[in-house]
């Protein structure tokens, strides 16, 4: 079974936690779209859902497949983000980004009632770090926002490469709100909700890809099957 027939598995498990008249939040990347694709079919069956994207990207996918969209402007909130993750932590703990959408991403889930986190059972770490943290940064005073987080990663005893990342027109990757990112090369994070808070204090830095006490439930599908994961209460 391929890595895509695996994300399809969770994304199809996840779909039958919606039920109708829910506000869902709808995530970014190749797991995610696999959820709107499946929830979309559920909408031509007649199921009234309505949904908030997380990137652009999304945006397209969710009206290309029928789902009714709205925004956190004219809704209080959602009832339960579906959206995938680079990595996953046994308690639930997430680095999220890769595809570049972690603000809204994180902005959506916090207005969720429920995050549900799917993935093939490869992004399950014992530990996060391995992949590269994204943090999402003002381009402005650049150089003095990276000082700041380097100082936040040796408080928090950690070191690695940081790059902006490039776009493929070799230019920097502009998300959704503008912004750049940097990518850290951390390899283990030793106190997650520790640096998350670090990071979050410094003024250049418009969110980070640590994802802290967000998600209720993973939903890994693997080679033997799925399996789920819950926390027992949503925040720590
Ligand atoms: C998007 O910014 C990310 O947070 C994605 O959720 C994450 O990169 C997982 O993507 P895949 O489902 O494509 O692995």
């Amino acid at each position: 079974m391929s890595m895509d027939d695996l994300k399809r598995q969770a994304a199809a498990r996840a779909v039958e936690l919606v039920e109708g008249g829910m506000k869902l939040g709808l995530g970014t990347g190749s797991t995610a779209k696999h959820f709107v694709e499946l929830l979309g079919e559920r909408v031509s069956g007649g199921l009234k859902v309505i949904g908030v994207p997380t990137s652009e990207a999304t945006r397209a996918d969710a009206e290309r497949c029928g789902v009714p969209l709205t925004t956190l402007d004219d809704i209080d909130r959602l009832d339960l983000t579906v959206d995938g993750a680079d990595e996953i932590d046994p308690d639930l703990n997430l680095i999220k980004g890769g595809g570049g959408a972690l603000l809204r991403e994180k902005i959506v889930a916090a207005a969720s009632d429920r995050m549900v986190v799917i993935a093939d059972e490869s992004k399950l770490v014992e530990t996060l770090g391995r992949f590269p943290l994204p943090i999402e940064v003002i381009p402005f005073g650049l150089g003095a926002t990276r000082r700041a987080i380097e100082k936040a990663f040796t408080e928090n005893g950690v070191s690695g490469q940081m790059d902006i990342r490039k776009g493929r027109d070799g230019h920097a990757f502009v998300t959704d709100g503008g912004h750049w990112i940097i990518d850290a090369r951390l390899g283990r994070i030793v106190d997650t909700p520790r640096l998350a808070l670090s990071l979050s204090s410094i003024p250049g830095v418009v969110e980070h890809g640590l994802f802290v006490g967000l998600a209720s439930m993973a939903v890994l599908a693997g080679a033997n099957g799925i399996r789920t994961i819950e926390r027992p209460s949503r925040r720590n």
